[in-house]
């Protein structure tokens, strides 16, 4: 049974990005789990996508696309900068990950992120149809619930967080944390990926409005059978060996994919890749590392300064350690299509996800879904949602480099037995829970803990 077996009424998805990116031929989906899951609800249900295109100053009329109807919400560039770059990206990023990184606290930060709130409500408001289901997503629409709320008794009103939500004391820096927590309080259900974020919510709730919200922890996945498919491809197989040999043939290729974020962890990898070519721990005639950076967020400081720190890191890494033809590290700063990245984790022997803080991290259970050969090892941080349930990785804390260090050497040492194993546990986990029995699993409980308000 599909979880549209289950939903009677349109479902309506609110979320900072449409689901669609323009390209040179039109508009193309936009990678990634969630959008896969949540389309073919939307089609079947009769709902619309409603979201900001990702360009500033475009006024977009609204579209279908696959069967959907898109509600494209305008940024001005002003607003691109304010509440995109300045409230969600440098205030609330760096705090809901542990402060990594200082917050800035701006009111015109704020104003512009209540006006974006605002038309993203006021849109809502105007075309839910009666008695449907609102799924608002992620950290850049925290007041929206209860500004639909206001205008809108009848639908039922969920609310996912895709990044973690931080400790009280962490949270009650935040100078406008009476509002934001009053805005997702308005929901029918909040949900996170780890209990920790859903309890850390609940105390924020009791401590600041006096009451206790409906919460759940639902972690999200990816596209199994998606990601299957293209892994077995013979096209990937082949890509994966060409790259291996363009690679050098090493015994052991380490591998990193990640947005160069600095909750990414990849200035404190790239270090102890370092350290151990230097004490010759790891040597270059068995061992390369590729370190995939997609470029995220330009536009604030706080990621100009980790790419920086990270390039001038690969730039003494294989000035010391490298030989003519053969760097001891290949970093490319792009974007990679799906099927690249699938050949690439076929070609990574070690794959390294070591975030200082994440909500879940899907490239570690990309990596798994795609290792049909039950081979590779996954050095996992236990600070990153996906520890919860990826208990056979080499779990290993990254804010330690001693540990870091050991991580790697035990993944490039592991026994054959002992990969095989670990990886087909890894495999099962992932398999038994994919994007769509999450959305499933969040529009079940969100249904179940509805009650109409009959009063008006
Ligand atoms: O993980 C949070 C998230 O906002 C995702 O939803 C998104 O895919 C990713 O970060 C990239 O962020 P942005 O939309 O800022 O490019």
């Amino acid at each position: 049974m599909s979880a549209v077996d289950n939903i009677e009424v349109p479902l309506v998805v609110a979320a900072n990005r449409l689901p669609v990116m323009r390209s040179q031929s039109g508009w193309t989906a936009s990678p990634g789990g969630l959008v896969r899951a949540l389309m073919p609800l939307l089609r079947e249900t009769g709902g619309t996508w409603v979201g900001w295109s990702g360009e500033a100053d475009h006024d977009e009329e609204p579209f279908d696309y696959d069967g959907v109807r898109l509600e494209p919400i305008a940024l001005s560039s002003s607003e691109v900068q304010n509440y995109y770059e300045g409230f969600s990206n440098d205030t609330l990023w760096p705090l809901y990950h542990d402060a990594l990184r200082d917050s800035t606290y701006n009111f015109l930060h704020w104003e512009a992120y209540e006006a974006v709130n605002r038309r993203f409500a006021d849109t809502l408001a105007d075309i839910t149809p009666e008695g449907a289901i609102v799924w608002v997503h992620d950290y850049h629409l925290q007041l929206v619930p209860r500004m639909l709320r206001e205008k809108r008794q009848d639908v039922q009103l969920g609310f996912f967080f895709h990044i973690p939500f931080p400790p009280t004391e962490l949270f009650m820096r935040l100078p406008w944390r009476t509002e934001i927590a009053a805005g997702l309080a308005a929901c029918d259900l909040v949900g996170f990926q780890r209990s920790i974020n859903a309890a850390n919510f609940v105390s924020v709730c009791e401590e600041l409005l006096g009451e206790r919200p409906h919460v759940g922890s639902f972690p999200i996945s990816i596209d199994v059978a998606e990601l299957e498919a293209v892994a077995a491809g013979r096209a990937t197989r082949q890509l994966s060996n060409r790259y291996r040999t363009r690679l050098g043939e090493p015994e052991v290729v380490l591998l990193g994919v990640d947005r160069l974020d600095y909750t990414k962890g990849i200035s404190q990898r790239l270090r102890a890749y370092q350290s151990l070519l230097a004490d010759a721990t790891l040597d270059t005639e068995r061992c390369v590392m590729v370190q995939v950076a997609t470029p995220t967020r330009e536009g604030v400081e706080h990621y100009q300064n980790e790419r920086h720190e990270i390039e001038q890191l690969v730039g003494e890494i294989n000035g010391v350690h490298g030989r003519l033809g053969y760097p001891a590290l290949h970093y490319l700063y792009q974007s990679l299509p799906l099927d690249v990245l699938v050949a690439l984790y076929r070609t990574g022997d070690v794959m390294l996800v070591t975030p200082l803080r994440d909500g879940m991290n899907l490239v570690a259970k990309e990596y798994v879904t795609t290792r049909l050969d039950n081979d590779g090892v996954l050095v996992l941080s236990e600070f990153a949602g996906a520890a919860d349930e990826l208990t056979d990785a080499v779990l290993v804390n990254p804010h330690d480099e001693k540990a870091l260090r050991d991580a790697i050497v035990s993944a490039v040492e592991m026994h054959r037995y002992e990969r095989r194993e670990r990886m087909q546990r890894l495999r099962e986990v992932v398999r038994g829970s994919d994007v769509q029995g999450w959305a499933e699993r969040f529009l079940a409980d969100l249904t179940g803990s509805h009650s109409l308000d009959v009063d008006e």
